[in-house]
């Protein structure tokens, strides 16, 4: 993809990433990309790179614009791999006088490459370099996603350079949310928060705060991913106040999988009982829902219910794995009941109460079945459900 200037002097340069359909996890069914930023100015600037197989798109774009070796700095925001990855090569390749990152990234750079000839200048929050006609103020934002992280704002241009935060998992030919389909954009970047950024809540909420008291001017915002916000940058920064607040909505959302339809049945009349109730509901098989997709919906879901078959005394294994991958992004304020069939032994439902408690679930309750369900078994179930929505609108 060429590069695109997204303000006077100021390009794009970074790289689309079409195929990628995993990344450490997390479903990215429409790719991403690796955004780097080049400010001409006295001193040519370069704001991040890309994943290391992508290292030519990145010298492509660049010297479609100056020659590579012209660029004096080099800002490294970020260490993970998907933006340093090439640190090497592109060092050598430029000779940038100076590399400048803050402390926690001058370290993990040491860890990833181990190299202590690069000319590395830490910065830390509030420290200001002259470009020429243009400045950088840094901010460090640690724990948003890395220790190292850090945002890069050009006031005289109030743009801000963000790194992974408010970025999406989607690759298009566009560059700008003003060229794409609002609610689409939306949706990438609500999963992108759910499965990234849910942890550090409590960080954005303190970053919003931080960015409000320190009186910012944005007028674009530019991620390391996704699409710039040129034209509602006040959108993103909504929406993550909003999810890091973690409001919920009349929703409940049924995690579930099954073996021989048991469990399958009773999600079903767990979800007839929540309807039955005004909730909304949706049910999220692992057999056909990624569990990043489910993290999308447990964001703003009020209510999270799980339903297992309970295989060799424990947990069915799509379930162990949800549980795990949603104890690490610590939703909070979620109401949670737990469901299943069992054979002989039934653990699972035992065991998912105790996953959800340790997360800080407050459980409205469970129900356990031996093998198929019949007519009293579902009622149980529906009055499940019942309870959970009950519990919803008391909470
Ligand atoms: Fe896009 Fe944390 O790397």
């Amino acid at each position: 993809m060429p590069p695109c200037e997204v303000k006077k002097d100021i390009y794009w340069v970074g790289a689309i990433d079409w195929n990628i359909r995993d990344f450490h996890g997390y479903s990215t069914y429409m790719g991403t990309t690796y955004n780097a930023y080049l400010v001409l100015d006295e001193k040519v600037t370069l704001f991040d790179t890309v994943k290391k197989p992508f290292m030519s798109d990145l010298i492509h774009n660049i010297h479609k614009i100056v020659k590579p070796e012209e660029i004096d700095y080099l800002v490294v925001n970020h260490v993970e791999m998907d933006h340093s990855g090439n640190m090497p090569e592109i060092i050598e390749r430029i000779k940038p006088e100076k590399v400048f990152c803050s402390k926690m990234a001058e370290k993990g750079l040491r860890a990833h490459f181990h190299r202590h000839d690069w000319p590395l200048e830490v910065v830390e929050t509030g420290t200001s370099l002259s470009l020429g006609n243009r400045s950088v103020t840094f901010l460090e934002t640690r724990m948003l996603h890395w220790p190292d992280s850090m945002f890069s704002y050009i006031p005289e241009e109030k743009l801000l350079i963000s790194s992974d935060a408010f970025g999406q998992h989607w690759a298009t030919s566009e560059r700008f949310d003003d060229e794409v389909n609002t609610r689409e954009l939306m949706a990438h970047a609500a999963k992108y928060y759910a499965n990234i950024i849910l942890l550090y809540s409590r960080l954005v909420q303190k970053l919003i705060k931080t960015v409000g008291e320190l009186g910012i001017e944005i007028d674009m915002i530019a991620p390391d991913h996704g699409l710039i916000w040129r034209g509602e940058p006040g959108r993103i920064i909504e929406a993550y106040d909003k999810w890091s607040r973690q409001e919920a909505i009349n929703k409940a959302v049924i995690i579930y999988d099954t073996m021989w339809h048991s469990t399958e049945t009773m999600a079903n009349a767990v979800a007839d009982g929540l309807v039955q109730e005004g909730v909304s509901v949706k049910m999220m098989s692992l057999k056909a829902s990624h569990r990043s997709d489910v993290m999308t919906e447990v964001l703003d879901a009020k209510a999270v219910l799980f339903g297992s078959p309970t295989l060799n005394n424990g947990l069915f294994p799509t379930i162990a794995d949800m549980l795990c991958y949603m104890k690490g992004l610590k939703p909070r304020g979620k109401i949670g009941a737990a469901f299943g069939s069992y054979g002989w032994s039934g653990e699972a439902v035992k065991l998912m109460t105790k996953a959800m408690e340790e997360m800080g679930f407050d459980i409205a309750g469970s129900v356990r079945i031996q093998f198929v369900p019949e007519h009293e078994g579902l009622k149980e179930c529906v009055d499940l459900g019942r309870k959970v929505a009950r519990a919803m609108k008391e909470a």
